[in-house]
């Protein structure tokens, strides 16, 4: 497997050996890790991490796992770059791939990454658009394989806002890796006809399924993975959140709806949650609509079910592992 010099910018583009490469090579250098062994193999070369948007995660996983690739970085944030503004993403691309081995980039609309992989010489990461969340993918299946031991034929329902970045990518990871995808939502939430159409042939052909529901009951049953995601993502306006809360409020994750679920399910959330009242927009929204906990209850969020520290962590190796992988470290 040889994925020097590739993009990373939706999984739609890997095929699911190309997928289970990369989480095999991140279970790799977890356990190596662990065991305090060194792989500094990527010395003297740079990455570039443009965030538009705020994170913890992924900035942070991209920082130390260029680190312990030997691999200096440099973080531009909206503010303290020209990026969009002064400088067009064409530009900005050629600038940027003549100086570093490598860009990350967390923005808006996809095809702004898409650009961006266009005009440069170096491969191109996607941290997070709009439309697609890929390496928290591979987390979510490195996650769910440690758990399991395995993911083929496993039941994964997602919860809420099914037509964003992370409801997409998850529906394309299920269907590219024979696993069975359960939507439960109202149907203006399901995702895009065309994008569902696509995965319902990839599922045929790896053996998984697609499922959409509007009974959050019948979407949950017998699922090994629940998973959520918050119900107003960044880059969506304030005034959405009572629209938001009205429609989505009978899809939150509760002990209830795990119950739907095999005994030994898990629970997913790629974070940050609004489980409790502990952040500043909990806050605000329990003082307006006089809710303590959102997408998901403090109980599921906080019971042995919940895997989402660990699904956290692993995105560290994971982007670890496209890194390494997609500037040629470990190509045999
Ligand atoms: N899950 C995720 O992408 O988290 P951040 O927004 O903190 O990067
Ligand atoms: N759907 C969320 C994901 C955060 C990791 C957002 O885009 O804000």
């Amino acid at each position: 497997m040889n994925l020097k010099g590739r993009d990373f910018l939706t999984l739609k583009d890997f095929t699911a050996e190309e997928i289970l490469y990369l989480v095999d090579l991140a279970a790799e250098l977890k356990k190596k890790k662990k065991e305090g062994i060194p792989v500094d193999v990527l010395r003297g070369k740079n990455v570039a991490l443009i965030f538009e948007k705020t994170s913890t995660r992924t900035r942070c996983s991209f920082e130390v796992a260029a680190h312990d690739l030997g691999m200096g970085t440099t973080y531009l944030d909206p503010k303290a770059s020209q990026i969009g503004k002064k400088e067009s993403i064409a530009d900005t691309a050629r600038v940027l791939g003549s100086m570093f081995e490598g860009i990350e980039y967390r923005g808006f609309g996809q095809e702004i990454v898409e650009e961006l992989a266009k005009y440069s010489d170096a491969p191109v990461w996607n941290g997070l658009t709009n439309e697609y969340h890929p390496t928290q993918m591979l987390a979510d299946l490195l996650t769910i394989r440690e758990v399991f031991g395995d993911y083929r034929g496993r039941k994964l329902c997602y919860m809420g806002d099914a037509r964003y970045n992370t409801g997409n990518s998850l529906m394309i990871l299920c269907s590219k890796m024979g696993m069975h995808f359960s939507v439960g939502a109202p149907e203006k939430y399901f995702p895009e006809k065309e994008l569902v159409e696509t995965c319902k042939k990839w599922a045929a052909e790896s053996g998984g399924s697609i499922e959409l529901n509007t009974d959050p009951m019948a979407a949950a049953k017998d699922a090994d993975v629940i998973y959520t995601d918050v119900w107003v993502s960044m880059g969506e306006p304030d005034e959405i959140w009572s629209e938001r809360i009205n429609d989505l409020k009978p899809y939150s994750v509760t002990s209830a709806l795990m119950k739907q679920a095999k005994p030994s399910a898990i629970f997913l959330h790629c974070l940050p949650a609004f489980h409790d009242l502990g952040t500043g927009i909990g806050m605000q929204i329990h003082e307006k609509f006089g809710l303590d906990e959102l997408e998901v209850t403090d109980e599921v969020f906080e019971s042995s079910q919940s895997k989402v520290f660990l699904e956290a962590e692993n995105r560290m190796h994971t982007i670890k592992a496209v890194m390494a992988a997609t500037l040629g470290a470990f190509a045999g």
